[in-house]
C-alpha cells in the first residue's frame, strides 16, 4: 500500500552527501537524493507508485513515513519529521501522528488522509463546514480521495526550498509549517498560517521549547477574503461553523452566551480563569497551547509563560491536527480524566478551569 522501501535509500545517500553541510531549515543536498528525473535508474522504476510532480522520488506518505516508533529521521545534518510510524510512536511530534487512525483506535482518532486511510465511516464531511460545491468537496468534504490536491496537499501547500530561517515564518518561509494558501480555491488571498517552528516540531516539547502559534481576538468571517494569518482560522476554513458560531451574539460580538467551546478568545483575567496555567509563574504548558492575539515578532520565541487577558484559547489548544492516543484526536484523555472532582492534572480543561478540578 505505502512506498516505505524508497525511504532507506533516500536516506542512505542524504547521509553521505549532507554530512559536511550546516543544518538549515530547508531542505538541502543534491537534487538526486529527492528527484528522479525519469522515474528510471539502471533500468528500473524508481517510484513503484510512478512517476510523480516536481520529479519526487516518493510520495509525501512515503518521505514522512516509517515503520518503527522513530519520529525523526536523522541521517548527518538533514531531519525528516515522521508523521506516520506504523508502530506505536515514542515521542510524536507536535501534530500528533497518523499511527492511532491507521493502526490502534480506528476515523475518530485522526484526520482520514489519502494513502493511510480510507473515507471516514462516520463523517461524510467535514462537521461544522459550509463549503459545499463540486471541485470543493475534495478537502471539505474528505482528505481521502485520491485527487492530487488532496490528502496532505488539502491541509499543506509544500514549499520544502522556501527559506523558513527568519524567527517568525510566514509567506516568504513557506508559511508555517506550509500551511498555505491553497491554489484550488479562488481568490487567492494572504491566507496563510504565520507560526514560530520549533526546530525538533516539539519532540521533546517543555515551557522553553515550543512552537509559537498566532491567535486573534479579530472575529474573522466566513470567506477567504479575511485573513487573520491564525492557526484557528485554519482549522475553520473547513469546520467553519466552530467558530462563525459560538457564541449567541455572532456575527456582532461575543457579549452573549457561549454556545460552543471558543476558540480566539482571550483567556479573562477573571473568576476561575484568574489562576489559569498555576500561579505565580504561569507557565507554557505544551499540551495544552494556547496562541498570541498580538502579532507574532522576534522575541516571542522566548514565550515561556501563558499571560491572561492577551493570550487565546484555540483549536490546537485541544486537539492534535494529525491525530492522537484518543478519540476526537484530543490531546487528552477527556473520556476517562477529566471527572470534575477528581484531582488528575492529565485533564488539559483544568489548566484553564481551574475551580473545576
Ligand atoms: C531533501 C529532499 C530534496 C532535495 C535534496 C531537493 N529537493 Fe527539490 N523538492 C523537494 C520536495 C519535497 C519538493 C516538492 C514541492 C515543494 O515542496 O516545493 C521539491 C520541489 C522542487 C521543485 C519544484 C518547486 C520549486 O520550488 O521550484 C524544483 C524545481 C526542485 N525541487 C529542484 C531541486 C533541485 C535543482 C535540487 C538540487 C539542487 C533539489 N530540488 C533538491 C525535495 C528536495
Ligand atoms: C523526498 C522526501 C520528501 C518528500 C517526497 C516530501 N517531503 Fe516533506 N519534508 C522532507 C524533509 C527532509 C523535511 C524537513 C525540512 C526541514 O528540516 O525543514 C520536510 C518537511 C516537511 C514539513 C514541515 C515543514 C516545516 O516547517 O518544518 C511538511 C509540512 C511537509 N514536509 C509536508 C510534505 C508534503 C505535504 C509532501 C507531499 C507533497 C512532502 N512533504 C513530501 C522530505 C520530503
Ligand atoms: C481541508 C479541510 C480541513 C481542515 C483545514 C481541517 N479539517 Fe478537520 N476534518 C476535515 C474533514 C473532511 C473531516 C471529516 C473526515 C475525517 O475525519 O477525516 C474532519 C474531521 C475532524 C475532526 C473529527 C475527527 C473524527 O474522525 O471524529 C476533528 C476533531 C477535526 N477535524 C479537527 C480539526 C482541527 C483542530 C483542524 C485545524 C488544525 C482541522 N480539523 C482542520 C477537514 C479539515
Ligand atoms: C485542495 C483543498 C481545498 C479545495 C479543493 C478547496 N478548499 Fe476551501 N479551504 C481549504 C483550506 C485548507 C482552507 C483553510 C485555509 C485557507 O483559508 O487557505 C479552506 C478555506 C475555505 C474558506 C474559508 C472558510 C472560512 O470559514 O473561513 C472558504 C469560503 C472556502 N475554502 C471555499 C472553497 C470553495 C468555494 C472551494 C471550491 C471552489 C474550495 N474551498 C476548495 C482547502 C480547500
Ligand atoms: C487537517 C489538516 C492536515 C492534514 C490533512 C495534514 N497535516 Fe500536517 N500539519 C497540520 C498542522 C496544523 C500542523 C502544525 C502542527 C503544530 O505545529 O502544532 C502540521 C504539521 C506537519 C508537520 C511538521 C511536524 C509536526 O507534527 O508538527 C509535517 C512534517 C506534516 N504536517 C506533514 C504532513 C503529511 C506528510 C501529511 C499527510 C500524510 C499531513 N501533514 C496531513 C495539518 C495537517
Ligand atoms: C476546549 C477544547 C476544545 C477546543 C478549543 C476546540 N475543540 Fe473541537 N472538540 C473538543 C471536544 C472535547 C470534542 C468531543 C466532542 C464534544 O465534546 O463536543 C471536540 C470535537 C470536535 C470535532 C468533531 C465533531 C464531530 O461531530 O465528531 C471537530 C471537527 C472539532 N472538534 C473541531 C474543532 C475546531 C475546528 C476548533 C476550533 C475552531 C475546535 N474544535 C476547538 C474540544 C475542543
Ligand atoms: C486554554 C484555556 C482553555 C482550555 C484548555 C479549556 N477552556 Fe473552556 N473556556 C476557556 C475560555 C477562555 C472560555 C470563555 C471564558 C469567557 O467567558 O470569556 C471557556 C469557556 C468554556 C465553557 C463555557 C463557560 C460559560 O461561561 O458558559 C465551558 C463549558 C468550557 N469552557 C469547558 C471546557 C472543557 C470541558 C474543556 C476541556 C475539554 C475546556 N473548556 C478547556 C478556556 C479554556
Amino acid at each position: 500500500m505505502l512506498q516505505f522501501r524508497l525511504v532507506a535509500g533516500v536516506c542512505l545517500l542524504l547521509g553521505l552527501v549532507l554530512l559536511a553541510q550546516p543544518a538549515l531549515a530547508r531542505v538541502s543536498g543534491v537534487c538526486s537524493n529527492c528527484h528522479t528525473m525519469h522515474n528510471s535508474q539502471d533500468g528500473s522504476v524508481v517510484d513503484a507508485g510512478g512517476p510523480s510532480a516536481n520529479l519526487l522520488s516518493d510520495d509525501c506518505v512515503g518521505c514522512h513515513s516509517r515503520t518503527d516508533g522513530v519520529t525523526i529521521e536523522t541521517v548527518g545534518s538533514t531531519r525528516i519529521p515522521i508523521v506516520y510510524n506504523q508502530s506505536l510512536p515514542a515521542n510524536p511530534l507536535a501534530g500528533g501522528n497518523f499511527y492511532w487512525i491507521a493502526h490502534d483506535g480506528g476515523d475518530a482518532y485522526g484526520h482520514n488522509v489519502y494513502g493511510i486511510s480510507g473515507v471516514d465511516g462516520d463523517l461524510s464531511t467535514a462537521p461544522g463546514s459550509q463549503v459545499t460545491g463540486a471541485g470543493c468537496v475534495n478537502c471539505h468534504s474528505t482528505l481521502s480521495s485520491s485527487d492530487p490536491a488532496n490528502g496532505c496537499k488539502g491541509c499543506h501547500v509544500p514549499r520544502h526550498h522556501a527559506d523558513d530561517s527568519s524567527v517568525v515564518v510566514s509567506s516568504s518561509g513557506g508559511w508555517y509549517r506550509f500551511l498555505g494558501d491553497n491554489p484550488g480555491m479562488t481568490p487567492l488571498t494572504s491566507n496563510g498560517v504565520i507560526g514560530i517552528e520549533e526546530e525538533d516540531w516539539e519532540q521533546s516539547a517543555s515551557n522553553i521549547n515550543h512552537n509559537v502559534y498566532q491567535g486573534t481576538t479579530t472575529l474573522y468571517g466566513k470567506s477567504k477574503a479575511t485573513s487573520t494569518n491564525s492557526i484557528g482560522e485554519f482549522c475553520a476554513g473547513c469546520h467553519g461553523d466552530f467558530h462563525h458560531d459560538m457564541n449567541e451574539s455572532q456575527p456582532a460580538s461575543v457579549n452573549g452566551a457561549w454556545i460552543r467551546h471558543p476558540s480566539d478568545v482571550v483567556i479573562p483575567n477573571s473568576g476561575e480563569y484568574a489562576d489559569a496555567f498555576g500561579l505565580p509563574d504561569r507557565d507554557y504548558n505544551p499540551m495544552v497551547p494556547v496562541a498570541k492575539s498580538t502579532a507574532l515578532v522576534d522575541g516571542d520565541e522566548n514565550f515561556d509563560s501563558v499571560t491572561i487577558a492577551s493570550d487565546v484559547v484555540t483549536c490546537i489548544s485541544c486537539h492534535r491536527p494529525h491525530g492522537s492516543p484518543y478519540p476526537d484526536m484530543l490531546r487528552w484523555d477527556y473520556s476517562n480524566d477529566c471527572d470534575a472532582g477528581t484531582a488528575n492534572a492529565d485533564c488539559g480543561c483544568f489548566s484553564c478551569h481551574t475551580a473545576k478540578d
